[in-house]
């Protein structure tokens, strides 16, 4: 008995220890809106909302007017736009709102953050009787007198909004008004009683928003990231609220350190999407019925003010909320090699000799990371005395074509010049009394920037400099961590909602857009930085993140654990990312709280070379773990793998430049394509290269099982080595596997770029000759692209820039150069069918040139011979 109580204790302690703090955040029940529109929906019986009247726009598809609320104590009169978009509507509602005070009275909306369009009125044809008919192409959208949508393309109805009189819009009031209709709840209006934000007064009263949206023939739906959940979402309640969520638990749908309020939704034949355009506190309820799906967004406060995208392709919903967001930067090249991170290295010496072993153990790699430690107290913008000299250290690093990325966090030490200047020129975030808001982070006592004020840029800058701590060196980049913002000894981890931001915004209505906006004016800096060196492409990676965040940055899934179940979970959340358009997207390899086994060390590198971010991370009090530390076998395997991943540098850069004009995933789940296997979320196809990977994330595994999605045939590729051995595909299969093997297929058709020749890093790599491989069809077809520019400047922008397009059958391979830049060149063929055929050539990408295959030989055709 004795024994067993001990053994609770200890795995009660164990648990404490190495569980997410559930109780630090709220639950919908402990969260006054939340609770009040859940308890609304289950009480609501009838429709309160009217569309009074409206005025059509002459000139732009918009139709604006007023949407009266019935209350018992008379209507309020609230005021509703819509307006047709390229390859949707958008649709608004807000009240006018004059209250007095420091706060801001009126409600937020980010839409400012996007480029959102109107088409024009010749356009769209506009009906009104009864009822408002708005047509434009095959889209027919319905607006009914008791305020109701539908969403008619090709004559079926695939949206219904308010279907369930969910429309809730808690207009302002003062507190005992009794302003209310029946199903309503005033649970928490004016007051919060979680323990934890007692002091919040919430000066404006209840002012969340809530509706519903009926997807109509649409069971699976994807986006709403961050969570450490599966890819397709369930019958669950998700919550969007930027926080630092400490040992976050998997299979969860607790808040995390971004939010992308957008989601996907599909079925076999085509897709739909929407976008909430909110920055608050955010829940979202999804429910499966039969063949739709319903989901009921709940906000704390802004403008109601969403995008719908009719039914489409995925691919084309995904470029048109590209449209408006904006697409994912085309990275530097070195960002997309191999990075080094823990917490930390310790010193100049530590860092070169890390850099040295490296080349030692003849691994490549492009990036060592600083984390907090390199600063003299966590003062950012300085070093401590370990670092002497970072502009000696950088060369050094330059001197094999290896970078440096330093932390930089929003909080700053109390009492330093950095802080000082912030708070004497009001430029930190504030408190509900409107002074400077001090919290408890890393350096202690601290202030944060805030960055929505337009003034903290040209300061910013100065601090980025190359007469900063930077110093001139091109090969400097930056880390934007805890930018939730992560308050130690704040509500829920980050800052208390009534802390005021520039314009007088309380953080409750900008709170999930604060991230995005302190890594974008670091990015800004980093680009007039840029400017005055080398004009060299910034690179950032950021925690926190929002829906525009993939314009100026990476992200990665924050602090995971070394276990196998992080493992597996890390690649559904990294896809789902890619589906919500921010594929910059990676996990920290081999887990960032604890010590990995050899085992799952190996597996999660054989894994991770497929991030689209590739960095391997770990917490201060775990062991070293470098790729040489488990020693052989391991680090043979683990050198095998991040080898592959620079040889395929070629197919991720060219994935990434389709993503950075087309907003499609660079990593793609199964179903992307197929339109099959919507629940499949452990297999994936890099971009549209024919890759498709299994990657191993169980322990002890003998025997991998894999779907191959497409009819047609898959060449077994495991380890990128191309075999002549084919499966049908269509059909679940399986390999043996041991622990050297990553089980990867090419799907036939396709020809793929590589540069496998081992070089330190990627810019050694920048002239190396190419490999291409093509795996004949069953037709005995192929075909691919390459795209290629320097890596590394905004020249591309100019012209300046490679993209090939390939055909080839058994006996021909013709290649198209659709842009030509520099003298790229290809040095061996290999031709995959029932035989594999190798050629040494040397074919310059610098013109349209057709090669007949003879034999051993390969000769070019001309004139009359094509
Ligand atoms: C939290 C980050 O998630 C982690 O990656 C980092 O090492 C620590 N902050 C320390 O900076």
């Amino acid at each position: 008995m004795k024994w067993v109580g001990l053994i609770f204790i200890l795995f009660l302690q164990n648990h404490l220890v190495l569980g997410a703090k559930h109780y630090l955040f709220k639950t919908c029940e402990q969260s006054g809106f939340c609770k009040r529109n859940i308890h609304y929906a289950h009480n609501i019986e009838e429709n309160y909302y009217t569309i009074d009247s409206f005025n059509i726009d002459e000139t732009k598809a918009y139709i604006s007017g007023n949407l009266i609320k019935s209350i018992p104590q008379g209507e309020i009169s609230l005021n509703w736009q819509l307006g047709i978009v390229n390859g949707g509507f958008r649709f608004t509602v807000d009240e006018e709102r004059h209250v007095k005070g420091i706060v801001n009275s009126k409600r937020f909306s980010p839409a400012n953050e996007f480029n959102i369009e109107y088409v024009s009125r010749d356009q769209v044809s506009i009906e009104k009787s009864d009822i408002l008919h708005i047509s434009y192409n095959s889209t027919v959208i319905k607006v009914y007198p008791k305020f109701k949508i539908e969403v008619y393309d090709d004559k079926k109805l695939t949206m219904q909004i308010n279907d369930d009189n969910l429309l809730n819009f808690e207009h302002y009031r003062l507190n005992n008004e009794g302003q209310m209709n029946t199903p309503e709840s005033d649970f928490n209006m004016f007051q919060d009683d979680f323990k934890d934000s007692r002091d919040d007064k919430l000066p404006l009263g209840p002012e969340s928003i809530a509706l519903d949206f009926k997807f109509k023939g649409y069971q699976h739906l994807y986006g709403l990231p961050e969570h450490s959940d599966s890819l397709e979402l369930g019958d669950k309640l998700y919550r969007l609220f930027n926080v630092d969520i400490f040992e976050y638990e998997i299979n969860s749908t607790l808040p995390m350190y971004g939010s992308i309020p957008f989601l996907l939704a599909m079925n076999e034949q085509s897709s739909m999407g929407l976008f909430w355009i909110n920055a608050a506190d955010t829940y979202v309820d999804v429910k499966h019925s039969n063949q739709d799906t319903s989901t009921h967004w709940i906000s704390e406060n802004g403008v109601m003010d969403f995008i719908v995208f009719t039914k489409d392709s995925n691919r084309d919903i995904q470029k048109k909320y590209g449209d408006i967001t904006g697409f994912t930067v085309l990275p530097p090249l070195f960002s997309l090699g191999y990075h080094q991170c823990r917490w930390n290295y310790n010193d100049e010496a530590d860092v070169l000799d890390i850099t040295e072993k490296f080349d030692e153990y003849e691994i490549p790699y492009d990036t060592i990371w600083l984390d907090i430690e390199y600063t003299d107290n966590k003062k950012y913008f300085t070093w401590n005395e370990n670092f002497p000299n970072p502009t000696r250290m950088l060369q050094a690093l330059d001197h094999t074509g290896r970078n440096l990325v330093v932390i930089i966090d929003p909080h700053i030490k109390k009492d330093y010049d950095v802080s000082n200047y912030l708070v004497e020129n009001k430029l930190t975030i504030m408190n509900s009394q409107n002074s400077t808001y001090y919290g408890h982070c890393w350096p202690g006592e601290s202030v944060w920037v805030d960055s929505l004020n337009p003034k903290v840029q040209q300061y910013w800058d100065s601090l980025h400099t190359s007469s900063g701590f930077m110093g001139n060196s091109s090969n400097v980049h930056i880390w934007n961590d805890m930018n939730e913002i992560s308050v130690f000894d704040g509500p829920e981890t980050s800052s208390p909602k009534d802390n005021l931001h520039y314009g007088g915004w309380e953080d409750r209505s900008v709170h999930n857009i604060n991230g995005m906006k302190f890594h974008e004016i670091t990015y800004d800096s980093l680009i007039k930085r840029q400017q005055e060196t080398t004009r060299q492409r910034p690179f950032i990676l950021t925690r926190s993140y929002f829906s525009g965040s993939q314009k100026t940055a990476a992200m990665w899934t924050g602090d995971n654990m070394s276990k196998w179940e992080y493992l597996k979970i890390s690649i559904p959340m990294v896809l789902n990312n890619g589906l919500a358009g921010m594929p910059f997207a990676g996990a920290d390899v081999g887990g960032f709280f604890g010590d990995p086994s050899k085992e799952l060390l190996t597996r999660w590198y054989q894994t991770g070379i497929f991030y689209p971010f590739f960095r391997a991370h770990a917490h201060i009090d775990s062991r070293r773990r470098e790729p040489w530390i488990p020693g052989d076998p391991f680090t043979s395997y683990i050198r095998d793998a991040i080898k592959l991943r620079y040889a395929l540098l070629p197919v991720f850069y060219t994935s990434f430049y389709e993503s950075s004009i087309n907003g499609a995933p660079v990593l793609k789940p199964i179903f992307y394509d197929t339109g099959k296997h919507f629940d499949i979320e452990d297999e994936f196809y890099i971009g549209n290269s024919g890759i498709l990977v299994k990657p191993v994330t169980e322990p002890d595994v003998k025997e991998q099982k894999i779907i191959l999605p497409e009819s047609g045939k898959y060449y077994n590729f495991v380890n990128g080595i191309p075999s002549t051995v084919t499966y049908k595909g269509d059909e679940t299969i399986s390999i043996p596997v041991t622990l050297n093997d990553i089980p990867m297929f090419v799907k036939g058709g396709h020809i793929i770029f590589t540069q496998p020749r081992y070089r330190r890093s990627s810019k050694l790599m920048v002239n190396d000759p190419y490999t291409i491989t093509v795996f004949l069809d069953e037709n005995n077809k192929a075909d691919g692209d390459l795209y290629a520019d320097d890596g590394e400047s905004f020249n591309y922008q100019n012209g300046q820039f490679l993209k090939v397009h390939v055909e080839a059958n058994e006996s021909r391979i013709n290649f198209v150069v659709e842009n030509s830049w520099n003298a790229k060149y290809i040095n061996k063929v290999i031709v995959v069918g029932k035989d594999i055929k190798t050629f040494n050539v040397k074919i310059s990408l610098n013109g349209n040139y057709t090669f007949k295959f003879e034999n051993q030989h390969i000769h070019e055709l001309i004139h009359d011979e094509l």
